[in-house]
Formats: C-alpha cells, sequence, structure tokens
C-alpha cells in the first residue's frame, strides 16, 4: 500500500472532472486524495454525490458543493478506490464499508473511473475479504446462508461478522458487514447472483461491469486500464 501511489492516482483522477458536471464522489484514502485534487482545481459549478457522511463531511470541509441522489439521480461521473482491481476491471469494494451507496452511486452514473495504488491490482479476485452487506435484522440467521452460498461455491470459510473496538460495525445505512475469506473466487458473476438472492443481504462487494477506466498509481506517474 503506497500512499504516493494513491495520491497520484486521485490527482490524475481529478484532472478528468469538467466544470458544470455532477460527480460522484468514493470513499476510503484513495478516494480522499481525489476529493481533495478536486477541490484544489476550484472548477465552477461542481455538484458533488459523496458514497458516505465521511467523504461528505470531507468534501464540506474543503468547500465543494454537495448534492444527493435524489436530487441529482444522473451522476456525469464517478470516481472511487478499490480493494481489488482484477481482469476487465471487476472490483472487490467495501473494505470502507460504504459499499451499498457507492454501488447506488456508481449505478447511476453515466461513467465510472476506479482509482487504486499498484497493489491492488490482481489476477483473480478474492484474496481481500469480500465484504457483504446485511440487514442487521436476523444477521445470524443470513450468515447461515451466506455459508451456504460460499460452500456451493467451493469456500470452506464463513463469512466473519465485522468488528471494530466500539463493537459491530455499522454501516451509514445502518447494517452490519460479513467478510467472506474466499481465498479465490473463480466465477464472480455467478457469486454475485447467488449471494443477492439472499433475503437479507442488501449488497455484495463485487463491482462488476461497472468500471469504465482504471487509474493505477505507480511510484512515478499512473497507468491507465480499460477493460
Ligand atoms: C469503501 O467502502 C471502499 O470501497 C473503498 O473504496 C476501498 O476500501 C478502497 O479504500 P482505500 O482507497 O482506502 O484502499
Amino acid at each position: 500500500m503506497s500512499d504516493l501511489q494513491k495520491k497520484h492516482a486521485g490527482e490524475a483522477a481529478a484532472a478528468r472532472v469538467e466544470p458544470g458536471m455532477i460527480v460522484g464522489l468514493g470513499t476510503g484514502s484513495t478516494a480522499a486524495w481525489f476529493v481533495k485534487a478536486l477541490a484544489a482545481r476550484g472548477l465552477a459549478d461542481l455538484r458533488c454525490v459523496p458514497t458516505s457522511e465521511a467523504t461528505a463531511d470531507l468534501a464540506r470541509e474543503l468547500g465543494l458543493t454537495l448534492s444527493t441522489l435524489e436530487d441529482t439521480p444522473r451522476i456525469d461521473l464517478t470516481i472511487d478506490g478499490a480493494d481489488e482491481v482484477g481482469p476487465g476491471l471487476a472490483l472487490i469494494k467495501g473494505g470502507g464499508a460504504a459499499l451499498l451507496r457507492e454501488k447506488l452511486v456508481w449505478e447511476a452514473s453515466a461513467r465510472c473511473i476506479v482509482i487504486a495504488d499498484s497493489a491492488k491490482v490482481v489476477k483473480t479476485l478474492g484474496a481481500f475479504p469480500l465484504p457483504i452487506e446485511v440487514v442487521a435484522f436476523g444477521h445470524k440467521t443470513t450468515a447461515n446462508r451466506i455459508a451456504d452460498v460460499l460452500a456451493d461455491h467451493e469456500i470452506a470459510m464463513p463469512a466473519r461478522l465485522r468488528q471494530a473496538e466500539r463493537g459491530i460495525v455499522r454501516t451509514d445505512g445502518g447494517n452490519v458487514i460479513y467478510d467472506a475469506r474466499c481465498g479465490a473466487i473463480h466465477d464472480p458473476v455467478r457469486l454475485a447472483d447467488d449471494l443477492k438472492l439472499i433475503t437479507g443481504v442488501v449488497e455484495h462487494g463485487l463491482f462488476l461491469d461497472l468500471a469504465d477506466e482504471a487509474i493505477i498509481g505507480l511510484d512515478s506517474g499512473v497507468d491507465v486500464l480499460h477493460p
């Protein structure tokens, strides 16, 4: 993990934004570099839709004009980080627990650019635990059903409830997160579909066919990838 690489990716992404755009702001440390670089550009008439309360706080502090998905349902460009960037720009996201709002904003966007440091680029998704957002009511029952789906995908480890020092992690929407240690996800499309069919699963961190471009930060400059 390189902060310099994240900074390079965030700055290069900020250069893609044009005055007057409605911009989706991602969540996480890489997205924070983007938000800072975007604010520094001082572009006219931007409206920004944040994907988390943390990003909203940062953007507000930096003087960016905020909007919501309700007020601006069509977003021109979303720029966001990822935990893994796989072949075809299939992604794992949600390490920062913002996956539901992130996916809602990504899906409302005409174009999405993922930004990451070079260590995030992988040949097979799954070394990073896959976040699964679950309704808090009955979450242990839902976790049993997630375990069945994972077993069907030859993933033996049951997903673990995400905990922090202060107790169970809650998302901005009040849900909980289970992290599935998959090891390797051989069929991300089928796994994504199977997880979504479980009652109680709100969203998962597989972002498939959503990224139009990846800007990968290097120690000097960036690399640009396409699906
Ligand atoms: C937030 O829920 C995530 O999807 C982040 O975008 C992801 O975890 C990447 O975060 P970093 O940029 O901090 O690595």
